[in-house]
Parts: structure tokens; sequence; C-alpha cells
């Protein structure tokens, strides 16, 4: 009996880790030693060395960080950059007028002239990276008290990073792995000077916007066009006019044959953020209350700024950006609990704990290490619990009512006064420019309704953990939050923008002394007092007892479960990620295909609306099936999925094929497998892509950019014989 369990335990596991091919986001230099056997099997047709090596070109030199939140890659020798529309944005946006709206009708630029300079955008290439764990651990200890711990490890950084080898022009910076286990020092080369040379109009670029977001099947052109200038020595540059399109060491091939089922690809870029190895206590408690705390905030949240938008033109404008990083995060979530709950994510977390749990009690050294480390775990998730809803409640609400935004701003303009008129002088136009920015995007009639529906959920959470004082206050309107909304915002003069504007101009030390009798500003430093006095200290002092855990936790798993390959979660460093073109259960009988078409567009155009018009023009070329070389069997494709592990930062990354073309731009995942960051199931985990024939398709037919084409080198890898 005892053996026949064991056999199958035996082959459960083997037959886990074979389906979990897709599951990873892999270091580049360590693919030749983890990856690059199954890699091959999968179907990649290059080596690991053409993806990554130091001194010779490789994929790798081709792949940016696109302003340290998105990745881009280079598909032309003059140093064209794709990356998405989404990523892209913040930049179409600062150049849109109403008369040049290119958010509305897309941008192109004919020329180099025509191109456009974005101050503060940078890429990163990454020249190569190294494992200095054992420098940045010299001389740490297991016994040592976390605080020395890391001081040493912030000292022992500075000395590798001062004594490392590099040009002028490079910078290097080091990053802990595996929390904390273990340190790779990145030195990259950054260029400051990127210009915006092509976007689609928001009909192609977010077509779908908010409805489809997360969503599969989809049908968005998420891509934007970007130029890198070096200065003519091709090393980077200040922004200059004599500066020139940067030279790559390497520009990526462009495949026009597409993917087909079970095809291999990888994804190359910059993923964020990650929590992988987190026990099954800290799982369930996202599930069960952390993400739903923060989806029914952002449900009251977006219900109010809905309901402006839809009825007002200027709000609509106004909230639109806002409303749609609301939106992303709290879908996200929703998809995320979904997945776990469907996959038994804790249960599958639990089995997995049972199993290491009776390794390491079957060893006298593991148990004497690690035989308390989950035990130890769970208490201290158990103590985080009431702290952790306190802070989701906290964090999401007070930035949401904008009101404590403006005495935020204000009350740093009132610390600089008292330290003096100098430091007051610096900070006034700082903080002036800043609330000009931010009132452009607010209105005092929809901060009011956020106050009325967030509020109660404030004062309705566990007493322990909210201010007595607000507590009271709200207890004199016997729950008529509407009447103390309505009083709090007449009464305080905060909340009209043209007064705090006009008193910052006229007489800003006048509003500052007002600020000691506003109520407004009494609320917000009872709320804010009573979280650093009630919530912030535990929650710091657990927090950092789980980070050491966790640590431990992690090292544990690596001990004692030697059959699995681990990879480390993401913070934002350079990783390529591999699977196959595949499709998905999505829920019961509702089975995904690979890939969306054309034809899909215009099953959802709704003429003139705000998510799903469709341009004339792309009507018109699909009319006429105008689909030049980009088409395929008649029909113009749009997107696909695979099974690559993706997560936020991502976005713009390249989808490469078996032999390191560009087939596709990745930019979303499907919402049902969002738990990936959490708990990767390969039977729903999918990244979603925008097909690169769709991309040249829109450059070519639908701008007249043809130019632009011409720059990229456009192969036939399937053609081949
Ligand atoms: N969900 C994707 C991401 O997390 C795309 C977001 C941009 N698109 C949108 N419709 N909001 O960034
Ligand atoms: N849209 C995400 C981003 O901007 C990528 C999608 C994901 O989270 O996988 O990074």
């Amino acid at each position: 009996m005892k053996v026949l369990k064991l056999f199958l335990l035996a082959f459960v596991l083997f037959f886990s880790s074979l389906a979990r091919a897709d599951e990873g986001m892999w270091l580049p230099l360590l693919l030749e030693k983890l990856n690059e056997q199954q890699m091959k099997s999968l179907g990649m047709k290059i080596s690991a060395k053409d993806i990554y090596s130091v001194n010779n070109g490789s994929l790798k030199d081709a792949i940016v960080s696109f302003g340290g939140f998105c990745t881009g890659e280079v598909i032309s020798s003059k140093g064209l950059v794709l990356t998405n529309h989404h990523c892209g944005f913040d930049a179409i946006q600062n150049h849109s007028t109403l008369d040049n709206n290119y958010i509305r009708d897309g941008f192109w630029a004919r020329n180099y002239a025509e191109e456009i300079p974005n101050q503060g955008l940078f890429v990163t290439f990454i020249a190569r990276i190294e494992d200095v764990s054992k420098l940045v651990l010299n001389g740490v200890t297991s016994g040592m008290a976390e605080k020395d711990r890391q001081a040493l490890i912030e000292k022992n950084m500075g000395l590798v990073k001062n004594a490392a080898k590099r040009e002028t022009y490079q910078d290097a910076f080091i990053r802990g792995f595996f929390e904390g286990n273990q340190y790779y020092m990145f030195v990259t080369e950054t260029y400051n000077d990127v210009r915006l040379v092509g976007a689609p109009p928001s009909s192609i670029g977010n077509f779908g916007k908010d409805t489809d977001n997360w969503m599969w099947p989809r049908h968005t052109g998420d891509f934007s066009l970007f130029r890198i200038y070096a200065g003519k020595d091709n090393k980077p540059a200040a922004y200059s006019t004599e500066n020139v399109p940067f030279v790559p060491k390497k520009s990526l091939s462009i495949s026009l044959d597409g993917t087909a089922k079970g095809d291999f690809t990888m994804i190359f870029g910059f993923p964020g953020r990650t929590t992988e190895y987190l026990p099954a206590a800290a799982v369930k408690q996202i599930v069960e209350v952390n993400d739903p705390t923060k989806i029914a905030i952002r449900d009251k949240a977006l219900a109010v700024i809905d309901g402006f938008m839809r009825n007002d033109e200027q709000i609509k404008i106004q909230y639109a950006a806002k409303y749609a990083s609301i939106a992303n995060a709290w879908k996200k979530w929703q998809g995320e609990v979904l997945g776990l709950n469907r996959t038994d994510g804790v249960g599958k977390k639990k089995k997995y704990e049972e199993e290491f749990n009776r390794r390491v009690l079957a060893s006298a050294q593991l148990k004497q290490q690690y035989g308390t480390v989950l035990g130890d775990l769970e208490k201290a998730y158990a103590e985080l619990y009431p702290y952790g809803i306190a802070r989701d409640i906290y964090g999401e609400i007070i930035p949401k009512i904008e009101l404590f935004t403006v005495i935020q701003q204000l009350k740093q303009l009132k610390a600089a006064q008292n330290q003096g008129e100098a430091a007051f002088q610096t900070q006034l136009p700082k903080t002036k420019e800043r609330l000009r920015e931010f009132y452009k995007e607010y209105d005092s009639r929809v901060d009011v309704k956020l106050f009325e529906a967030l509020m109660p959920i404030y004062i309705g959470q566990d007493s322990a953990y909210s201010a007595p004082s607000v507590r009271q206050k709200s207890a004199g309107y016997a729950g008529d939050y509407a009447r103390w909304a309505q009083e709090l915002y007449k009464t305080t003069v905060l909340a009209d923008e043209n007064k705090v504007l006009e008193a910052l101009d006229k007489d800003p030390a006048g509003l500052l002394n007002a600020l000691a009798n506003d109520p407004a500003v009494a609320l917000q430093t009872e709320l804010a007092q009573n979280y650093s006095a009630k919530v912030l200290p535990r929650l710091t002092e657990i927090q950092a007892r789980i980070n050491a855990l966790q640590r431990t936790y992690m090292q544990a798993q690596m001990d004692v479960m030697t059959e699995k390959k681990f990879y480390p979660d993401a913070n934002s460093t350079l990783r390529v990620t591999y699977g196959t073109v595949k499709g998905y259960e999505a829920r019961d009988a509702v089975t995904y295909d690979i890939h969306t078409y054309l034809d899909g567009v215009m099953e959802k155009y709704v003429p003139g609306d705000y998510e799903f018009d469709v341009p004339a023009k792309l009507r018109e070329l699909y009319q006429k099936k105008d689909y030049g070389q980009y088409g395929a069997a008649g029909k113009m494709p749009v997107c696909f999925i695979a099974a690559n592990h993706t997560t936020g930062g991502n976005s713009g990354s390249p989808a490469l094929d078996a032999y390191g073309n560009l087939v596709g731009l990745n930019f979303d995942r499907v919402w049902e497998g969002t738990m990936s960051d959490i708990n990767y199931d390969p039977s729903i985990c999918r990244n979603i892509m925008v097909d690169i024939r769709y991309v040249l398709f829109i450059i070519d037919k639908y701008a007249g950019a043809g130019h632009l084409v011409k720059e990229m080198k456009l192969v036939h890898p399937k053609k081949k014989k």
C-alpha cells in the first residue's frame, strides 16, 4: 500500500512537472544550463547562446526596458522600437491637442524630422548579467539580526557595483532574487533621446477598451513605434537636434508566416512582480479577503466615476485615464480570484506543503533547518490578517478621495515653509505645477460622491483599526454620508480648484495658515495619524518577519523539492519565458481558439461607440480584403494566444518564433489565468499577443507608412526549403 502511494506520488509529481513546461520566467544567462534542452524539445531551432551572449550579438541586444514600466524591441537597423499603444500612451497623450488629436486620429511621422522627442522617456539595454551572490552575501550569517544583515548587504552591493568593470556610458544595479538568497548584477546602457514615430488611433490601438481588457477573444492593435537617437558616436546622449538614429548591435527579423497551434514561442522582456512561492495560508488570505476587499472598494469608486462619465463629456475626458487604471487592476483581481478558486490554488499549495513537510521530517538535518518554517509562516500570516485588511482599506480609499491628495500636497509645502524661506520658495512652484496638472483631471462634483461612497467602508471596518474621532464625526451624521460629504466640501477651502490655485498665486502663506482650521485637513490628519499609530508599526514588524521567513522557505523549497526547477519571482529584470501556441477551456463547454481575425473586429463594430468604433479606412480595407502581403488565406489575423508565463511589465515584449523571429507583440493575459502571478496553472494561463502581421498591415495599408516597413527585415521561415 505504502509503496503504491509513493509510486503514485512520484507519478503525479513527474507528470505535473511535465505539464508545467510553460511555467517560469527564466534568467537569460541560465537558459543554457536550465532550459535549453526543454526549449529545443518544444521546437526551438536556435541555441541559448543566440538568445543571450555577452560578447557576441544575441537577441537580448534587441530588447529594451521601455521607460522602466514596459518592454520594447528594436526592429530596424535604424533604431526603430516597437512597444504597446498603452505603453506609449503617455507620450501620445502629451503631444495631443484638440487640433492634433493623436489619441483619436493616430500619428505617423513621414520622416526623421517629424519624429517627436519625449522628455523623460528612456530605454535601457542590458549589456550583461552577473551572478554576484557570493560577493553580496559575504559575511552574512544565519544568526544575524535582519537589520545587520540588510546593512551588510547594502555595503557589499556598493563595493561590488564600484568594482564592476564598465564603460563610462554604462550603469549597473544589483537586485535580490529568490527572496534575497541570490543576487545578480545588471550592467545597463540607457538612451534618453527616444522619439515618437507612429501610433494608430485609439479605435485600433485600444479597441474594446475596458470591456475587452483582460479578455479573450481580443481584437486590439495595441502597438506604437518609437526611435532611439544617439550621439554621433552611437553612444547615449541627452536630447539634441544633432543626434542621429541609433544603430543597434541587433535588430529583430520579422516573420510573415504567422503561428500555428503547437508552435514554439518565447517572450523576452521585463516582467514586474510575481509571488509564486507563498504558502497556502497567504494565498488563502489573498483569495478570501485581500482581493475581495480591494475589488469591493473599486466597485464603488468605478460606479461613481462611470455615472459621471456617461453624462458629462468633459468629465469623460478628465477621468478616462484614471478610470482605466482603477478598472485594470479591479478586473485583474476578479480574474485572479476566479482562477485560484477554479483550479483550487490553495488546495494545491496545501498538498505541496504536505509533501514538503513529509520530506523535511524524514531527515534529521532538514528537520532541524526547516522543521518550523511553514508553521512560523502560518502564524505570521494569521497575525498579519487584520492588519492586511486595514492596509488594503486605507491604501485603496485614501488615494481615491482626491481632496486628501490636495491636502497632502499642501502639507508638503507647509513642511518646506517650516524649514525656512529658501525651502519654501523652491517648493512653491513645484506644488503649484503639480496641483495645476492634478486639477486638469479633477472635478469636485465627482470627488464629493467618492467621499460619500467610500467613507462608509472605512467606518464599517473593524473599529480596532479605524480612527475613533472619525467614527464619532460619522455618528453625528447618523449614516447620512451624503450630508456629511456635502457639508465637508462646502466648508473646506480646498475643494474648489480655482480658489486653491488663486490663493497659491496671491497669498500662499495665508492659504497655509488657513489649513490649521480647515475641517478637511483635520479629518485627513486624524485618518493618517490613526493609521500611523494603529496599523503601520505592527504591519511593518510582521511583514519584516514574513520576509525573513519567506527567504528561509524559498531556500528550503530549493533544498527539499530537488526534482523541481526553480525560477525567481519577477522583479522587473530581464527574463525569458517560453511555451507553445495553445487554446484553452475557459469554462464548462467553452473552448477558446488561438487566433482572432479582422472579421471579429467587424463583428464587434458599433458605429460611434466609445469602445467599439472602427475607423472608416479600416472598414474599407476589410471590405476590399486589401491585406497585401500580410493576410493569410484571405483573412487578416489580429491577435493570438499562447502558454507563455507573463505578467505586468511584459507589455510590449516581443513574441519570438522557433528561430527568434518576431511573430507577435505581447500586451495582455486571459482573464481566467491572471492568477499566474500567484499560482501558474497550465490549463488556463495564456498570454495575449497582437499578430505582427496586423501591426505591419496597420502601418503599411492603413496608415500609408510603408517607408517604416522598408526599414525592417521581413522573413519567411516556414517557406524555407
Ligand atoms: N490589461 C493590460 C495590462 O495590464 C492592458 C491594459 C491597457 N488596456 C486597457 N484597455 N486598459 O496592462
Ligand atoms: N498589460 C500588462 C502590462 O502592461 C501585461 C499583461 C499582463 O499583466 O500580463 O504590462
